[in-house]
């Protein structure tokens, strides 16, 4: 059985997305390939066939494990939670995870914003609209990975989130990330990368390599909303996603 919500979309154009990531022409390698046969479907399934990409998306629920249910004793702990006295008074409501609790990869975010603040799902605003071209880019949709933050309440004004903060929302998102049990995490932004990884090392030499920590394969990029304002370095993250598409065994 699968926890998998079916397509609900049909995918972009071959190339539409990739352009959208990388603002200087692409090379040869990093262009799309024309959109590769799909594999019938078994026999015994009435479902649409998935493609390679998408088909490469999850992982089987594991085993004896009630993961949702675990999962949402998780997020309303969460909601519950008041450890950082200036964020539960500020917040309008805590912001958990979205997406496939069975995906191999998350993304790991830095807070929520004031977008993912009133909506209460994370990477919802400008940073989170980049994101999906980013996850489209590599022939994956949102509903394929799972999204979540280090800290789950938003910082007035979008601050950094203090060490303490980070403190003490580690028990939630280590929690959550140990539930979901991905084989990739793809850190966005020196706060994820150094949470995630406990160190102080900048993104940029963060970059480029994989970690291992928990049984979970780590890589580090700049964060959508940096690419915003320095849009130069969106070919940088298109050499990670491929890096790390390569190490999933994705084809783009
Ligand atoms: N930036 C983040 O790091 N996370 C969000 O959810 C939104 C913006």
């Amino acid at each position: 059985m699968s926890n998998l919500p079916r397509p609900r979309r049909a995918a972009k154009a071959p190339g539409t997305a990739q352009a959208d990531i990388q603002p200087a022409a692409p090379t040869k390698s990093a262009q799309s390939q024309p959109a590769q046969s799909q594999p019938a479907p078994p026999a015994s399934s009435a479902q649409p066939p998935a493609s390679p990409a998408r088909a490469a998306a999850s992982s089987p629920p594991a085993a004896g494990g009630d993961k949702l249910a675990q999962l949402d004793v998780l997020k309303a702990e969460v909601a519950a939670c008041t450890l950082c006295e200036e964020l539960a008074s500020t917040r309008t409501q805590t912001v958990f995870g979205v997406g496939n609790p069975n995906a191999r990869l998350c993304f790991f975010g830095e807070a929520p914003g004031a977008d993912e603040d009133r909506v209460g799902e994370p990477f919802v605003g400008r940073a989170g609209q980049l994101l999906d071209k980013i996850i489209e880019a590599c022939k994956l949709r949102r509903e394929d990975v799972y999204i979540c933050n280090v800290l789950r309440c938003r910082p007035p004004g979008n601050r950094t989130p203090s060490g303490d903060e980070v403190t003490n929302c580690r028990r939630h998102f280590e929690r959550q990330l140990a539930l979901v049990q991905p084989e990739f995490v793809c850190c966005l932004g020196t706060v994820a990368a150094q949470a995630l990884l406990d160190t102080t090392e900048t993104i940029g030499r963060l970059r480029k390599k994989f970690f291992e920590r928990g049984g979970m394969r780590i890589i580090c990029t700049y964060h959508p909303a940096y690419l915003l304002r320095n849009p130069a370095a969106k070919r940088d993250v298109w050499d990670d996603m491929k890096l790390l598409m390569a190490e999933m065994g994705v084809t783009l």
